[in-house]
């Protein structure tokens, strides 16, 4: 094994790690949007709400994400759904977002079921001594239920960030020059098969061990803060 490519293309794979980060980063951030909302629909008495939101969950979940990838961006300009190439970046940009809706679309089926546990695990009692105030529903939901809902839910949240990192990998297929895709460029150019996928891996880990000692030590705090 020889690892003497290093030197001269360890930016590659910084410069990859970070394009990994910025994309799980905007994925976790879009998929926390999506996610609360699909969760509350899933909740909703309103039943062609709840019969979207219960369908997308289940569809997103029973699918390939490699499936919904190529759907995303081959499928969606076939429609004419295409997003703006920004100058300077070429198709740079289009490929991004079409790389982070997926991602998001994806991680919203996950994060959506996280908060409905997380929802339905605070006492019924906090609903009820909310409405008992004279809070209309969706009030007591805003301000009383879902702030306790997102302390249960973060750490959570912490472990779909770590998923979304390492599953980002997939959109090295459509030519994102996240971290597997700078290590396929290294190995193409090298002709080193091996070394560029053992840095990937290691870079990966790193990442996903310090974040996941980080949220470690925000959970202990919060708890100590109980
Ligand atoms: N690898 C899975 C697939 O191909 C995606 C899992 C995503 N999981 C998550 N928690 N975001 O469908």
């Amino acid at each position: 094994m020889d690892f003497s490519f290093l030197p001269k293309y360890y930016m590659f794979f910084l410069d990859g790690a970070k394009i990994t980060l910025i994309l799980s980063f905007f994925t976790v951030i879009l998929g926390v949007v999506l996610g609360v909302s699909l969760a509350l629909m899933r909740m909703s008495r309103i039943w062609p709400l709840k019969i979207f939101a219960t369908s997308y969950i289940e569809f997103i979940r029973g699918t390939p994400l490699l499936v919904q990838l190529f759907i995303i961006y081959y499928g969606l300009p076939q429609i004419g759904i295409t997003f703006p190439e920004v100058p300077g970046f070429g198709s740079a940009f289009p490929d991004f977002m079409a790389a982070v809706l997926t991602l998001s679309i994806n991680s919203a089926a996950y994060i959506a079921e996280l908060f409905r546990a997380g929802i339905q695990a605070i006492d019924k009692g906090q609903m009820e001594a909310a409405r008992s105030l004279g809070m209309p529903h969706s009030m007591a939901m805003r301000y009383i239920i879902l702030p306790q809902a997102l302390r249960n839910v973060l750490p959570a949240l912490g472990n779909e960030f770590i998923v979304v990192i390492k599953e980002s990998s997939i959109v090295s297929v459509i030519g994102i020059g996240e971290l597997m895709y700078k290590a396929d460029t290294v190995r193409g150019n090298t002709f080193q098969p091996f070394g560029p996928l053992l840095v990937a891996a290691l870079i990966y880990f790193v990442m996903t061990f310090t974040l996941s000692k980080l949220l470690g030590v925000a959970e202990r705090r919060m708890r100590t803060s109980d």
